[in-house]
């Protein structure tokens, strides 16, 4: 299938590693690896913590840029241990990874999800919105209650700002297992999310929000993923913490 874009491939380093010097070793390789030029876009997302160090590693953020795992919404206050998005901005940050399953876990809602989406697009960052089922059935469930976490993260927000939206398809069975889902459910839920966007905005404006997959994503089954699934890219978690295996994903995508 024929791309008209540019693959985005975002590294979700999510709690790890686990020491500053490592988090900078890693940002090093990175730099050192992927040079100046490469046909993606390729954002890497550490926690918080790291992310002024990991900057000042990769420069002025040509090659790899950054991003965050989360994002408060409102702008300041008495919010213990919450981080703004004008705080990540003023730190580089251009990318926001929202409503991961992980947090989602810890008991996040589709409220709070939308209320941060809306935030960091207005703010002028790209959200990236995670939707995913936790198991497959039968019935076809699944397809509803990712239509349903489309739906609230996405209520109240215009075609006007689109662009900024990348919605990440990242079924819970598949994340950190070393099972990715098959290139063709990848492709169906990519079909489902165009058709509920279009539903919403108009099959134009629809096209304008790309869709991603994750769930263990490595440099073995990238390509297929890619072409195949008919994706703008990927959420890469674990495979991202290793400079070579995430650089060689970037290439067989790009090089294929
Ligand atoms: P994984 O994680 O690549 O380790 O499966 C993906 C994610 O959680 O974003």
């Amino acid at each position: 299938m024929k791309k008209v874009r540019q693959p985005l491939v975002i590294g979700n380093w999510k709690m790890h590693p686990t020491s500053l010097v490592l988090a900078t070793k890693l940002a090093r390789e990175l730099k050192k690896k992927f040079g100046q030029r490469h046909d993606a876009t390729v954002v890497v997302a550490p926690p918080f913590v790291y992310i002024e160090s990991v900057r000042a590693l990769l420069g002025s953020g040509k090659s790899v840029i950054l991003g965050a795992q989360d994002a408060f919404p409102a702008n300041d206050g008495s919010y213990t241990s919450q981080i703004s998005i004008p705080m990540l901005q003023d730190l580089g940050v251009r990318y926001v990874i929202l409503g991961h399953s992980e947090r989602r876990a810890l008991g996040e809602t589709d409220a709070e999800i939308n209320k941060k989406l809306t935030a960091t697009i207005k703010a002028g960052l790209v959200g990236v919105l995670c939707v995913g089922e936790q198991a497959r059935d039968a019935g076809g469930h699944y397809l509803s209650f990712i239509e349903e976490q489309v739906r609230h993260a996405l209520k109240g927000i215009s075609k006007s700002k689109l662009e900024a939206i990348t919605i990440a398809y990242e079924p819970l069975w598949a994340i950190g297992t070393g099972t990715n889902a098959t290139p063709a459910d990848v492709h169906e839920i990519k079909l489902f999310i165009e058709r509920i966007l279009t539903d919403m905005y108009g099959r134009t404006n629809a096209q304008r929000v790309r869709i991603l997959y994750g769930g263990s994503v490595n440099s073995k089954n990238a390509q297929e993923l890619y072409s195949e699934g008919a994706v703008d890219g990927f959420l890469v978690g674990g495979a991202s913490l290793k400079a070579e295996e995430f650089v060689s994903i970037v290439h067989r995508i790009t090089h294929s």
